[in-house]
């Protein structure tokens, strides 16, 4: 190899940090490919010999190249070894694009640690929209003629104090009528005035995070869990601990209980991205640890409305007696994800505090949006909407239920589909869950690995997380049928290797 990239990815591993050797290997090697250090051709160092020259496992480098393989990045030919793959785009009669690359590649150098963190840990998918999307409403279906009713109606009537900054913690009649729909469909415990109107759950867990963490501490969270929590707290200069899930809910070891945590964020409705409902004994047992440690709870409550068949449990919130849980929330999935619009209860004796931090933090706004958005749910718009989504929704679960099931029975599991807008298709047989996905994608089909949803590749499992919600039913079927394909042909490429290798 050559040996100023082996000194480079050595003097790089040994800067003091809190990820896995796996995970920061991986983004190494993606930024020196990326900006052109390592040019497409170049074959890479058996996993052997580059374990030896930085002192890690091998198989920690097997992973990493499995990886890098499974998103493209390098090419393995049986045999003989494993070269970069030439991904960079055609130059010939651009050199303006070439010198754009090489700015590129400073560019990156010149970010703070953090910021080059978040861009290599980087989660957010490009496509946002189409079958099988996950996360994402059927936008489609939001009843733009009430909505442009509504506001018409409050722009007329706009007054100075509605488009000045607002007060903070948000337009106090929304704050009203969302603690009246919290107390009433999440059995939460809330006044008004511990309702805070936030941009969505992003920024509330944002300032969660800053009212109520230092740097360096530690934050438990799910494993698998939402990238953007992850990102969050690293770039806050956050420690992240990730805490296997089971069936009913994060589920932390003895040794982990040993190590109270600052903060624990989890998703008791609707474990993201698995979809488990967080038993009773697990809420009461993470309720009473917290309280014991002073540890705080967040809960995210992101999609807790689309329930099929079940009946909600109550929130966490609900059954906190000790003011230890922030609830957040946000209109995302129910209403638009585009409409920003969050919240988070905070308890009683911390609103103000909270309310004073947002206005600080963020300067607040969007009044005549808080305005709008209070006459629909005073209107009772809000409810007829959530009503009437859950059954088509629950109906474009069903359809693709029932696809999975007559093209492979039992054979892949399907997981989390009694709630939320998404279900995960179990990959048992493939590990390699990115090579689903970006096969799929290139037929116009967008899924999610469940893999990366992990914080480590040992326990990471294999599949894909599938969005119906915003997916036509008459397309569903097609669809599925197209990304079967997919799986058909990666399951008989899997299968062609392993008779090859045995
Ligand atoms: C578990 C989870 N939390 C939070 C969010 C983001 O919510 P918001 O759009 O309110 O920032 C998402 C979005 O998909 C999510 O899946």
């Amino acid at each position: 190899m050559d040996p100023t990239l082996s000194e480079w990815l050595a003097a790089q591993l040994s800067e003091p940090s809190d990820e896995p050797a796996y995970r920061r290997l991986t983004h190494l090697f993606k930024q020196a490919i990326l900006s052109g250090q390592i040019g497409g051709g170049t074959r890479l160092p058996s996993s052997r010999a580059l374990g030896q020259d930085l002192g890690i496992a091998r198989n920690t480098v097997t992973h990493v190249y499995e990886q890098l393989q499974a998103e493209g990045y390098v090419e393995t030919q049986t045999g003989s070894g494993t070269y970069v793959a030439d991904t960079s785009p055609d130059m010939s009669g651009a050199p303006v694009r070439s010198r754009q690359s090489h700015h590129a590649a400073r560019d990156h150098q010149r970010l703070s640690r953090r910021g080059r963190r978040t861009i290599e840990l980087s989660g957010v998918s490009k496509v946002q929209w189409g079958a099988f999307m996950p996360g994402v409403p059927d936008v489609t279906e939001f009843p733009v003629k009430v909505w442009t009713r509504l506001q018409n109606r409050i722009w007329r009537g706009a007054r100075p104090e509605q488009m000045t900054y607002a007060q903070g913690g948000g337009y106090p009649p929304l704050r009203r009528a969302l603690a009246e729909y919290l107390r009433v469909s999440r059995a939460a415990n809330c006044q008004p005035e511990q309702v805070i109107m936030t941009t969505g759950i992003h920024q509330s867990l944002d300032l969660a995070i800053r009212m109520l963490c230092d740097v360096g501490d530690e934050v438990w969270v799910e494993d698998p869990c939402y990238w953007g929590v992850r990102n969050l707290l690293l770039s806050s200069g956050l420690t992240p601990v990730p805490i296997p899930v089971d069936s009913e809910g994060i589920n932390p070891s003895a040794q982990q209980l040993a190590r109270p945590p600052r903060m624990i964020i989890c998703t008791p409705s609707h474990q993201y991205p698995l979809g488990c409902v967080m038993s009773l004994a697990r809420r009461r047992m993470l309720l009473e640890y917290a309280r014991l440690h002073g540890c705080w709870i967040v809960e995210d409550d992101y999609d807790s409305e689309f329930r099929y068949g079940i009946s909600p449990l109550a929130s966490l919130q609900g059954l906190d007696q000790h003011g230890n849980v922030i609830y957040v929330g946000s209109f995302s999935k129910v209403l638009f994800p585009g409409l920003r619009v969050g919240y988070m209860v905070v308890p009683d004796s911390m609103a103000d505090l909270f309310a004073l931090g947002l206005a600080d933090l963020y300067r607040e706004g969007q009044t005549m949006l808080h305005a709008t958005l209070a006459e629909f749910i005073y209107e009772g718009y809000l409810g007829t909407h959530i009503r009437r989504m859950r059954g088509l929704y629950a109906e474009r679960r069903d359809i693709l239920t029932r696809a999975v099931r007559s093209r492979y029975d039992d054979r892949l599991p399907i997981l989390g589909d009694e709630a939320g807008l998404h279900l995960v298709l179990a990959l048992p047989h493939l590990q390699d869950d990115f090579g689903v996905v970006r096969q799929a994608l290139e037929r116009g089909i967008v899924v999610r690995p469940l893999r990366t949803y992990y914080s480590s590749a040992s326990t990471a499992q294999s599949g894909l997380l599938m969005g119906y919600a915003c997916v036509p039913h008459e397309r569903i079927g097609p669809a599925f049928e197209t990304l079967a394909e997919v799986i058909d042909h990666c399951s008989k490429e899997k299968a062609g290797i392993s008779m090859q290798t045995s």
